[in-house]
């Protein structure tokens, strides 16, 4: 017989190690993945648009002598008490059963001393971060875990939440592991038990009710407080001008980038839409409405660099919110603790298991002897040090763009690098006039 040469083995595309993997353990387990993190593959992004510098046709500013500002008011709309931010890069809400006591002690930290805001989450407020937020955003969500009507007004502005970037229309989950005595009794809910979060507000049938709700927590924080509307990124043109109409003072639009504590990873992957595609859709909005910049937009979901940051403002943002990249200069995924990840069955930077509990790092815990790991100073001192970076890099940009604010970054300013992120951000591809889809619309 003749040995014929064969083509190599070849893996399925479809039916990759990977997926294939995921069969088995469905196979074995009978239960979904859950995980934490936001989207992991890869999508349209800001690192698909470029800056176009000034050169002759442009005038840049002078890097080390030129001011480029960067600070921003929010709440300008009907709050009789706006909030001023020295950046706009605010610190997205985390809820407290997610993370530690200390972890919301130094994201306070951290904040406050670069000047800017952070938000609380489910399950209510904790000292930690009242006590070290100089602008606190309090969370009014679907569940009301840990609401209270007294911290309503302790806090300088609130946040209803309609939806997250990571599982626009799902509900949050905090697994039994995670409800310590402390957490169980902020949530009124009994200890050790799993819980999952509604996906929608108990009384709520509609965005009308969304003003009535809006309006309730005015009168409770007589008229004092910015109320922000939260959406995950699903329908963002409708869902802006809806919150807007609702008497929303900010829209928090979050990408299916956006990271979270814990939901289906199934969830996480295949719904929403990427910032980028959501970004021009919301600030249309905003323009067909004569409101934009009178109602602000802050934009999360995959926030990392100041380059990121500047892009989000020159699409039309007012500012962005971060939330996994928080955790990750506190200290979280770091490869320093590789030995402890590799105990747990993974990896620093692919550590996602964020709703078990076991945070070697000390951040997405409620195990005390974890969490004292954690030195809320230093996580504190690092956070500022990032913030602080990411406010350079932007104004870097800005300066060579000719902008003496981060406000006056536009459009005009960008370049995308392929079709998709040429129709999705509304941006020229790099070397033509061509955006792709926009013919007299979205
Ligand atoms: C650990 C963790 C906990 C979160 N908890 C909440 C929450 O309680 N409420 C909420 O609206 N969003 C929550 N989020 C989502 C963030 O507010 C934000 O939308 C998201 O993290 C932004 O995307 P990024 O992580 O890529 O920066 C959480 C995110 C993380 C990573």
């Amino acid at each position: 017989m003749t040995d014929f040469p064969h083509t190599p083995p070849k893996q399925s595309w479809t039916f990759s190690n990977d997926v294939n993997a995921e069969i088995r353990r469905a196979a074995a387990t009978g239960i979904y993945d859950i995980r934490g993190g936001g989207s992991k593959r890869r999508l349209p992004h800001f690192d698909d648009l470029l800056f176009l510098g000034a050169s002759i046709s442009r005038y840049p500013l002078e890097g080390y002598r030129e001011k480029c500002a960067t600070d921003i008011w929010l709440g300008t709309r009907f709050a009789k008490k706006p909030i001023h931010l020295d950046i706009p890069i605010t610190i997205a809400g985390m809820s407290f059963g997610a993370l530690s006591g200390p972890a919301k002690e130094a994201l306070g930290r951290g904040a406050s001393e670069a000047g800017t805001s952070t938000t609380t989450g489910d399950g209510g407020m904790t000292e930690e971060e009242r006590g070290h937020s100089k602008t606190l955003v309090y969370q009014y969500l679907p569940s009301r875990y840990g609401m209270n009507p007294d911290d309503l007004r302790r806090a300088d502005a609130i946040e209803v939440v309609v939806g997250q970037g990571a599982k626009p229309g799902g509900g949050g989950m905090l697994l039994g592991q995670k409800i310590s005595d402390r957490v169980a009794m902020m949530r009124n809910l009994p200890k050790g038990i799993d819980q999952r979060s509604a996906c929608r507000h108990p009384d709520w049938t509609g965005p009308d009710d969304l003003e009535i709700k809006i309006l309730e927590i005015r009168e409770i924080t007589e008229w004092e407080k910015p109320i922000y509307v939260k959406v995950g990124g699903a329908r963002p043109y409708y869902d802006t001008a809806l919150a807007v109409k609702a008497g929303a003072d900010v829209v928090v639009l979050d990408g299916m980038q956006g990271g979270t504590a814990a939901t289906q990873d199934v969830f996480i992957e295949n719904v929403g839409m990427p910032i980028l595609a959501c970004i021009p859709q919301a600030v249309k909005a905003l323009q067909d409405l004569g409101m934009h910049r009178k109602v602000q937009l802050i934009v999360s979901g995959g926030i990392r660099t100041g380059a990121d940051v500047a892009k989000a403002m020159a699409l039309g943002a007012d500012a962005v919110a971060i939330g996994t990249a928080a955790l990750v200069a506190l200290g979280d995924n770091d490869p320093a603790l590789e030995a402890e990840y590799q105990k747990l069955g993974t990896t620093a930077g692919a550590y996602d298991d964020w709703h078990e509990g076991k945070d070697p790092a000390g951040i997405t815990t409620q195990d005390p002897d974890l969490f004292k790991r954690f030195d809320p100073i230093l996580g504190g001192r690092r956070l500022k040090n990032y913030l602080k970076v990411m406010t350079l890099e932007a104004q870097t940009i800005a300066r060579a763009c000719g902008k003496n604010h981060l406000h006056n970054l536009e459009p005009e300013d960008l370049c995308a690098l392929t079709i998709e992120s040429a129709a999705m951000a509304g941006v020229p591809l790099a070397g033509t006039s061509w955006i792709p889809g926009r013919n007299g619309g979205f």
